[in-house]
């Protein structure tokens, strides 16, 4: 507690204790103190997210919050009587995005006083960020974190009505909560949270520390949400988690995952998917669980990170490229016509050229779907910010370079095996580019953009694929 100004300021140290203790479970009904109730009748809110699904599903929760207390949404700040940041603190560039975001928004402060600006998500863990955010950006009201969303009614409410500069900043490991209101985004697609924070560690990441400890929630809590889903006419759910194959381990359960997995599969859903797992806990039930199932889509995000032993060991990975690819063909041999992605970072303090090339080595075996690569990007508090690194910056635009043009190349020649074929595509909407062409996504998650006559958005469609590109494929709608 920082004395002066009697704010709950974020602690990198506290965040990264870790207790044996089983996590509180919020389960009494949410409630709006009274004197909050209202507190945005006939005003407007505009919430922006940053980041991961973790921080969309938040959102969710945070519009609903918004919405019970009257606020009404609306998609051009300037119309808004509160703006909301829901922020990324993944890496430095994510961050940079907010800080641009709020010097811009400095003007409009300034033209509209009782405009309040707020923040949340893990840039608002993370101390440094922080303390810049109370130098420099004055005109930010409210900084909310990670743990103190289901305060956000009394936060606003100090905000709006005392005019106060407000942060609440929790560093503890974390409740799961189940009592919160939620304003889903979409009405065909829904993110369900399986397991809160992470524990792993992984020396570059900030995450165990923005989101605190690994948390389940209760397995007959997520069954009955998507049942839920279901008979409101859902026809995917993800189950969301930092690390899904970490599941129930907080919990005392066996084969947590294996087990979560098979009893949703069971609840009717017409595509299930999951995010994200980390190929040291994936074991041969829950791989079973998958295929058996049709209605778990085939296709595995499974962060590599590195293909270099050294590398993996310096990043805390606990596995070998040996043990990534021994698992990445039990998978493939199990599930057939499986898609693959992952993510890559590169530029890891000190990585060799050797190293580099290992991970290009996995890259050429595992010939990816595609991936997501990064390069290394120091965060504050974490062990890899301190570790020396002699590596250009020059050199590590290149590496990412090459590795970019050889994921392209894999892409293409997994999409190129779909022309010609017909497939299953659940609609998300019409094309951001052309009015006249649908999107939606294939089981193997593959984009398809298609034309024909008119679809309803979250109807399930037969696509003809004519052809293909690195990162999508066009199509025809084909009438049953
Ligand atoms: N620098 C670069 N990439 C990172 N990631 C996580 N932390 C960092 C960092 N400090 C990447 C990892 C992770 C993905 C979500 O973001 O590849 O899997
Ligand atoms: Fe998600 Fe991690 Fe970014 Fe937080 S820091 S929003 S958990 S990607």
């Amino acid at each position: 507690m920082n004395k002066k100004h009697n704010y709950d300021l974020p602690s990198i140290n506290l965040a990264r204790k870790r207790s044996l203790e089983r996590s509180p479970i919020e389960r009494e009904l949410f409630v709006i103190p009274d004197e909050c109730k209202n507190i945005g009748k006939g005003k407007k809110y505009f919430l922006r997210t940053y980041g991961c699904q973790a921080n969309q599903r938040d959102s969710e929760t945070i519009a609903g919050i918004l919405e019970h207390l009257g606020y009404e949404a609306v998609d051009d700040l300037n119309k808004a009587d509160l703006i909301l940041l829901n922020t990324c603190a993944i890496r430095k560039n994510a961050e940079d995005k907010v800080y641009g975001e709020l010097g811009a928004l400095k003007k409009l402060k300034r033209e509209s006083p009782e405009l309040i600006i707020a923040m949340g998500g893990c840039m608002a863990q993370e101390e440094g960020a922080v303390q810049e955010i109370l130098h420099k950006y004055p005109q930010v009201d409210l900084l909310f974190g990670t743990h103190n969303i289901y305060n956000l009614p009394k936060l606003l409410f100090d905000a709006v009505k005392k005019h106060e500069k407000v942060v609440e900043v929790f560093s503890r490991q974390g409740e799961v909560y189940e009592n919160l209101p939620t304003r889903r985004f979409l009405k065909h697609k829904a993110w369900v949270n399986i397991a809160y924070g992470c524990d792993k560690f992984c020396t570059y990441c900030i995450v165990p520390y923005t989101r605190g400890k690994e948390r389940s929630r209760l397995l007959d809590d997520i069954v009955d949400e998507v049942k839920t889903l279901v008979k409101e006419g859902y026809k995917e759910v993800c189950l969301l988690g930092q690390n899904v194959n970490a599941y129930g381990r907080d919990l005392n359960m066996e084969h947590g995952f294996a087990t979560l997995l098979a009893a949703v599969a069971e609840s009717g859903i017409k595509r299930l998917r999951f995010m994200t797992s980390h190929p040291w806990n994936f074991d041969d039930e829950t791989i079973a669980v998958i295929a058996k199932y049709p209605n778990i889509m085939p296709y595995i995000h499974l962060p590599l990170q590195s293909g270099n032993d050294e590398i993996l060991k310096k990043m805390n990975r606990r596995y070998s490229q040996k043990e990534y690819l021994e698992l990445f063909d039990k998978l493939k041999k199990a599930i057939p016509g499986c898609a693959f992605t992952t993510d890559i970072i590169v530029g890891f303090p000190n990585e060799s050229k050797e190293a580099f090339n290992d991970t290009l080595k996995v890259v050429d075996y595992c010939k990816f779907d595609n991936a997501f690569t990064f390069i290394f990007s120091p965060r504050e508090g974490t062990p890899a910010y301190n570790m020396e690194d002699t590596i250009s910056m020059e050199e590590k635009e290149e590496r990412l370079q090459i590795l970019n043009h050889k994921v392209a190349d894999y892409a293409l020649m997994h999409n190129k095996r779909f022309e010609g074929q017909t497939v299953e595509v659940l609609v998300d909407g019409i094309s951001k580019r052309n009015k006249e062409v649908y999107s939606g996504y294939t089981p193997e998650n593959k984009l398809v953009n298609f034309t024909g006559r008119q679809v309803e958005i979250g109807s399930l469609v037969k696509v003809k694929i004519n052809s293909a590109m690195s990162f999508s494929l066009n199509g025809e709608l084909v009438e049953e």
